[in-house]
C-alpha cells in the first residue's frame, strides 16, 4: 500500500507508517504546489494531507482509489466530505488532542491583546520606557468580566474551564443543545448572538469553518461590541470579514483584537499589519511539541487503520462505507 505525507511531521508518525507501507514523503518543509499534490495522490491509497492542501472534488475525484484522507488539523474545511463520502473514502481529523494547546493560545492572545503585551514589548525595546507611568500601556481587566464563547465545543469549552481562576460571567452561542458542563461548572448561560457581543467583555470563536459561519462577525456584529471589548479568533479566518474587523480596530469600535487566523492564509489584510491593537500570530494554535507529536500519531493510527479495512478511530464521515456499497 502507498501513502503519501504531504510535509514533514514528528518523526514518530513517519516511522509508524514506514513500518507498513510504502511512504512517500514531501521531505521540503513547504506545502507541495497544487500540481505536486495532484501528481503526488497518484496510484496512493491514503494521503496524510495538512490544512494547507486542498483537498477539493478535483483532487478526490481524480483519485478515487484513496482509502483515506487523514487530515493533520481538527478543523476540516479544506477537503471536500461529500465528495469523499461519494467515493467512499473515509476522511479523519484529530480531534481531542490539540484541545488544550488551542485553548492555550486563545487565552495567550486574550491577555496579549487586553493588557498590550506585543505592543509593550515593542515600547520596551524602542527605548521608549523612560520611566514607571500612570497613563503608560493601559490595557483591560480581565477578572470578574464577562466572557462569551461563540461555539461551546472541545475546544470552546475547555477554554471557558480555564476562566474559572478570573471570575468570569460565562455566556455562550451554540448551533445545537445546551452545554451542561458550562452550565453546571461556571453557572454558563446559553445566549443569541446579538446579545453575546453586546453583554462580552471578551470575544472568543471557536465554530469550525462551514457556509454557515463564513463571515459570521462582520460589520454589524462588530458594531454590536463593546468599545471595551477584546475579540480572539484561533477557529479559522473567514469567519471573521477581515476587512471590516481591521476597519473596526481603526475606528475603535472595539478596543483589541488576538488573531490566530486569518481569511487568505497566509495573506493578511495590510490594514491590520499597522494596528497597535491588532495582536497576530501565525496560525499556532496547535504548535506544541507534544500536541504536534500527537497529531501526528492520530493521523497515522488512521491511515494504519483505514488501510487494515477497519473503521478509523476519529472519521468524519462514518457514512462512507454505506455508501461505497450501494454505489
Ligand atoms: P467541535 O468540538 O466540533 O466544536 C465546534 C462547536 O461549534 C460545536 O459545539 C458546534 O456545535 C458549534 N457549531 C458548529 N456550527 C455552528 C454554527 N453554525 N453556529 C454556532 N455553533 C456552531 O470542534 P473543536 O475541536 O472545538 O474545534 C473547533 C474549530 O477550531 C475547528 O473546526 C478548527 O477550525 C479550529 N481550530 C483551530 C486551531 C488553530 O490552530 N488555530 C486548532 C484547532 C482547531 P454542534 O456540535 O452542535 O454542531
Ligand atoms: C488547526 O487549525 C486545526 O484545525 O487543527
Ligand atoms: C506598581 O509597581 C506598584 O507598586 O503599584
Amino acid at each position: 500500500m502507498k501513502v503519501l505525507v504531504t510535509r514533514p511531521l514528528p518523526n514518530e508518525a513517519i516511522e509508524m507508517l514506514k513500518k507498513k507501507f510504502d511512504v512517500t514523503l514531501n521531505a521540503e518543509d513547504r506545502p507541495l504546489t497544487r500540481q505536486e499534490l495532484l501528481d503526488g495522490l497518484k496510484g496512493k491509497d491514503g494521503v496524510l494531507c495538512l490544512l494547507t492542501d486542498k483537498m477539493n472534488a478535483e483532487a478526490i475525484g481524480a483519485n478515487p482509489q484513496l482509502k483515506i484522507i487523514a487530515n493533520y488539523a481538527v478543523g476540516y474545511d479544506n477537503i471536500d466530505v461529500k465528495a469523499a463520502t461519494a467515493n467512499g473514502i473515509p476522511v479523519s481529523n484529530t480531534p481531542g488532542v490539540l484541545t488544550d494547546a488551542t485553548a492555550e493560545l486563545a487565552w495567550s492572545l486574550l491577555f496579549s491583546a487586553a493588557r498590550r503585551i506585543p505592543e509593550s514589548d515593542r515600547f520596551t525595546r524602542d527605548g521608549k520606557f523612560k520611566g514607571w507611568g500612570p497613563m503608560m500601556l493601559l490595557g483591560r481587566g480581565i477578572t470578574g468580566k464577562t466572557l462569551g464563547i461563540i461555539g461551546a465545543g472541545r475546544i470552546g469549552a475547555a477554554f471557558a474551564l480555564k476562566s474559572k481562576g478570573f471570575n468570569m460571567n460565562v455566556v455562550y452561542y451554540e448551533a445545537a443543545g445546551k452545554n451542561e458542563v458550562l452550565e453546571k461548572e461556571l453557572g454558563a448561560k446559553k445566549v443569541d448572538l446579538p446579545e453575546l457581543l453586546k453583554n462580552s467583555d471578551f470575544v472568543s470563536i471557536h465554530v469550525p469553518l462551514t457556509p454557515e459561519t463564513k463571515h459570521l462577525i462582520g460589520e454589524k456584529e462588530l458594531k454590536m461590541m463593546k468599545p471595551t471589548a477584546v475579540l480572539v479568533n484561533t477557529a479559522r479566518g473567514p469567519i471573521v470579514d477581515e476587512k471590516a474587523l481591521a476597519k473596526a480596530l481603526k475606528e475603535k469600535w472595539i478596543f483589541a483584537a488576538g488573531l490566530d487566523v486569518y481569511e487568505n492564509e497566509p495573506k493578511i489584510e495590510e490594514e491590520l499589519l499597522k494596528l497597535e491593537n491588532a495582536v497576530l500570530v501565525p496560525h499556532i494554535g496547535s504548535a506544541t511539541v507534544e500536541t504536534r507529536t500527537r497529531m501526528a500519531t492520530l493521523a497515522a493510527e488512521n491511515i494504519i487503520a483505514a488501510l487494515e479495512n477497519k473503521i478509523p478511530p476519529t472519521c468524519v464521515n462514518p457514512d462512507f462505507a454505506k455508501l461505497k456499497k450501494s454505489k
